[in-house]
C-alpha cells in the first residue's frame, strides 16, 4: 500500500528519532518515495546527512536553504505529499499541531497538509499523561490525524510506562492497515447521465460527463477496493474496474442498483439521474409532417437513491449527491434525511468551476452526525480523494 506514495517523514527532537532512521529505510524498502522534515532541535538528536542519505532527498528545516537563500515551499511540500508522517512526536510539536501555533518549516507544512496526517508520540511517561498533552493529542484527533499509540516499556529517563514510540513495525501497520480501509469492500459507483428515449434516435438527457462518478471509481480501485461501476452515456473511456455495467436510461440504471445493492458494502450514487422520463416512446422516428405542433408528456422516474435507502441494512453506506442552485445547504441536509443517506456530497451550480462538465468540482460534505466540511475548488480526482478520505476517517 505504500508503494509508490509520497511520504513526508516529520522528526521533532526526541531520541526516538534515532529510531526513525530505520522507520525511514524501511518506508522505502515498501517503495514510497520519501522526504524528510526536521525541526531545528531534532538536528541534536540525529543529523539530516543520515535522513538525506537514507531518503536520497535533501532534508529541510528552515524556511529557506541558508547556502543557496533558496525557499523551502512548505505548500509544494503539502501538496506533494500523500501522506504526512511524524514520528516522532514531541508534546512540544503536538501542542503546537493542536492550537495552530506555527514556528517552523515543518509545522507550516503540517498546517497545508490536504491529505492524511499521522503522529507517533514519543516522550517521558509523567510528560505523556499530562492532562494538557492528553488534551492535545484528542484535539489532533479530532482534526482527523491518526494517532499512532506510543507503547508501554522503559524510557531514556530510566523509568518504565507509557509514552515510548511505538515500534517501527507497529508505525508500518497502523498505516498500512488506514491504506487497506478499503481492500475487499465491495463499492458501487454511478456515473453519468441518463438518456430517456423519445423515440429511436432522440432523447432527453442532461450535460453531466460522468468525469466525477469516473474519478471515484478510479480513486477505489486504487485504493484496493472490489468497483462495481454502472455508468450512463458518456465520452469517457473506460476505467480499470472489477465490473462495469453501461446503461442508457433511468430505468436501467435502477435495474443494474438494485440486482447488485444488496451485497455492497458502500454505494456512492454520483449519477446525475433524469428525473423526468417520456410518457410514451415511440417505436418509430416522430417525422417533421406528421405533426404541426409536438408536445412531449413525461412523467417521474423512480428516485433510485430513495429506494435503496428504503432497502439499506445496518452495515451498509449510502452516499449521495446533490447538485444545488439555491438554498443549498437546506435542501442537502433534506436530501440527507428523505433518502436515508450516511453522507451527501453537496456541489452548487453558484460556484464557478463546479458541477457538470468541468474538471474540477467544488464540494461540501455533510453526514448523519451533523458534520460538514467544506473543500476549495479542485481537479475531480482530487475532489475524489477528499470523499473517500472523509468516509475512512468517519467510519
Ligand atoms: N438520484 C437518483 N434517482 C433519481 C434522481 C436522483 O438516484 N431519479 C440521486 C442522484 O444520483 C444523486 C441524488 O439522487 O445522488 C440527488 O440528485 P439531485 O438531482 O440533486 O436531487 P433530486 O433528488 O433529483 O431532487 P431535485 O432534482 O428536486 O433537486
Amino acid at each position: 500500500m505504500l508503494n509508490g506514495k509520497n511520504v513526508i517523514l516529520g522528526i521533532s527532537a526526541s531520541i526516538a528519532a534515532y529510531k526513525s532512521a530505520f522507520l525511514c529505510r524501511e518506508l522505502i524498502k515498501k517503495g514510497a518515495n520519501v522526504k524528510v522534515l526536521m525541526t531545528p532541535d531534532s538536528a541534536q538528536f540525529v543529523t539530516p546527512l543520515t535522513f538525506s542519505t537514507l531518503s536520497k532527498n535533501p532534508v529541510y528545516s528552515t524556511y529557506a536553504n541558508a547556502a543557496t537563500g533558496e525557499w523551502n515551499n512548505h505548500v509544494a511540500l503539502a501538496k506533494w505529499a500523500d501522506l504526512f508522517l511524524l514520528a516522532p512526536a514531541t508534546q512540544n510539536t503536538i501542542a503546537k499541531m493542536a492550537n495552530g501555533v506555527c514556528d517552523n518549516l515543518l509545522l507550516a507544512t503540517y498546517f497545508s497538509m490536504g491529505n492524511q496526517v499521522y503522529f507517533a508520540p514519543a516522550m517521558d511517561f509523567d510528560m505523556f499523561k499530562h492532562a494538557a498533552n492528553q488534551v492535545n493529542i484528542k484535539k489532533l484527533q479530532s482534526y482527523g490525524n491518526v494517532l499512532i499509540p506510543a507503547e508501554h516499556g522503559e524510557l531514556a529517563s530510566g523509568l518504565v510506562g507509557e509514552g515510548r514510540m511505538a515500534e517501527i513495525s507497529n508505525i508500518l501497520k497502523a498505516i498500512e492497515q488506514k491504506d487497506s480501509f478499503w481492500a475487499n469492500k465491495k463499492v458501487m459507483v454511478t456515473a453519468g447521465p441518463t438518456h430517456e428515449a423519445i423515440d429511436p434516435v432522440r432523447f432527453i438527457g442532461n450535460r453531466s460527463s460522468g468525469k466525477m462518478g469516473y474519478a471515484l471509481a478510479n480513486q477505489l480501485e486504487q485504493r484496493g477496493a472490489e468497483v462495481y461501476l454502472i455508468s450512463g452515456p458518456n465520452h469517457l473511456s473506460d476505467p480499470k474496474v472489477f465490473q462495469h455495467i453501461k446503461v442508457i436510461s433511468a430505468d436501467d440504471m435502477k435495474e443494474a442498483c438494485l440486482d447488485l445493492f444488496s451485497e455492497m458494502d458502500v454505494t456512492i450514487m454520483a449519477a446525475a439521474v433524469a428525473d423526468f422520463t417520456p410518457k410514451m416512446f415511440a417505436n418509430q422516428k416522430i417525422k417533421k409532417e406528421s405533426t404541426k405542433k409536438l408536445s412531449i408528456e413525461l412523467k417521474s422516474t423512480n428516485d433510485i437513491l430513495k429506494k435503496l435507502g428504503e432497502i439499506k441494512k445496518p452495515h451498509q453506506r449510502l452516499i449521495g449527491f446533490a447538485l444545488e442552485t439555491h438554498n443549498e445547504l437546506e435542501n442537502a441536509k433534506g436530501k440527507l434525511k428523505r433518502k436515508n443517506l450516511d453522507m451527501i456530497v453537496l456541489n452548487s451550480l453558484k460556484n464557478e468551476g463546479a458541477g457538470f462538465e468541468n474538471d474540477t468540482n467544488q464540494i461540501t460534505i455533510l453526514d448523519t452526525k451533523n458534520k460538514q466540511k467544506d473543500f476549495e475548488l479542485k481537479s475531480k480526482d482530487k475532489v475524489a480523494e477528499d470523499i473517500l478520505n472523509f468516509i475512512q476517517n468517519e467510519w
